[in-house]
């Protein structure tokens, strides 16, 4: 597994882009560097790691990628939080969607601060957000709201219903509203996610995202 403490793992190109621009106020001094001063990059790049390995999945522990779209994107929401969009990965199934959507958060990780992303499949999200005597689902969603990169993968392939609709346009709505970016990884071509969101849903992710088709074979099979 790449050591994220070693900002040489970076993708030279990214980190070289990154270093040029004025990093806004959130996100990483890249100028301070005794790694005992809380905001070095020693001390984010321990935080990012201790989250990665809390939060990645095994399987997509050591993902990374050579596409240069997700390097600039990774850029993109770096140095211009604000105005960068958020990403829909499009393809059949095994094209390697969620490797590169756990690639590009390693990498945009590696740069933000606070490192507090959050990711997983919509079943999960949905099920966290269902109404339990456990747990504060309100808090559960103000998290996915307002994370700094949400990652939201296998959206539209469960069975929806009124209630899935509005959770998801809940949090959708909310990211959109604010200019918070998200990687969405989907089966669906984009011009069916009306029917499986909501035209609501649809329109707004039709705004805030570039889509990024992946296709080729199912690598699962072609081992
Ligand atoms: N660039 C890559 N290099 C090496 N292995 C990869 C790469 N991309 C994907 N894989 C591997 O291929 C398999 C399928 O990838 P992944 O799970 O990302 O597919 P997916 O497009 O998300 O599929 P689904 O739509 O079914 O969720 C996984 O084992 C993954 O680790
Ligand atoms: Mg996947």
């Amino acid at each position: 597994m790449t050591d994220l403490t070693d900002f040489d793992a970076i993708e030279p190109y990214v980190l070289e882009q990154i270093r040029k621009t004025q990093a806004p106020r959130q996100w990483i001094d890249w100028e301070s560097s005794d790694p005992k001063t809380p905001q070095s990059r020693a001390w984010f790049a321990e935080q990012n790691r201790d989250y990665a390995e809390k939060n990645i999945p095994r399987r997509y522990a050591a993902a990374t990628t050579d596409d240069t779209r997700i390097h600039q994107w990774v850029l993109d929401v770096v140095t211009n939080p604000d105005t960068a969009r958020s990403l829909l990965l499009a393809g059949p199934t095994g094209t390697g969607k969620t490797h590169m959507a756990y690639a590009a958060l390693r990498l945009s990780a590696e740069a933000c601060r606070p490192p507090f992303w959050r990711a997983g499949s919509t079943a999960a999200l949905l099920g966290d957000l269902r109404p339990s005597a456990n747990r504060d689902s309100e808090a559960l969603m103000a998290k996915y709201c307002n994370s700094t990169v949400l990652f939201l993968d296998d959206l539209g392939a469960g069975k929806s219903s009124e209630w899935t609709e509005e959770m998801l346009y809940r949090v959708i709505d909310h990211r959109y509203s604010n200019l918070l970016p998200c990687i969405f990884a989907t089966n669906h071509a984009p011009s069916e996610l009306a029917a499986a969101l909501g035209e609501r849903t649809a329109s707004r992710l039709a705004e805030m995202c570039q889509v990024l088709v992946i296709d080729g074979d199912d690598r699962r099979r072609t081992r």
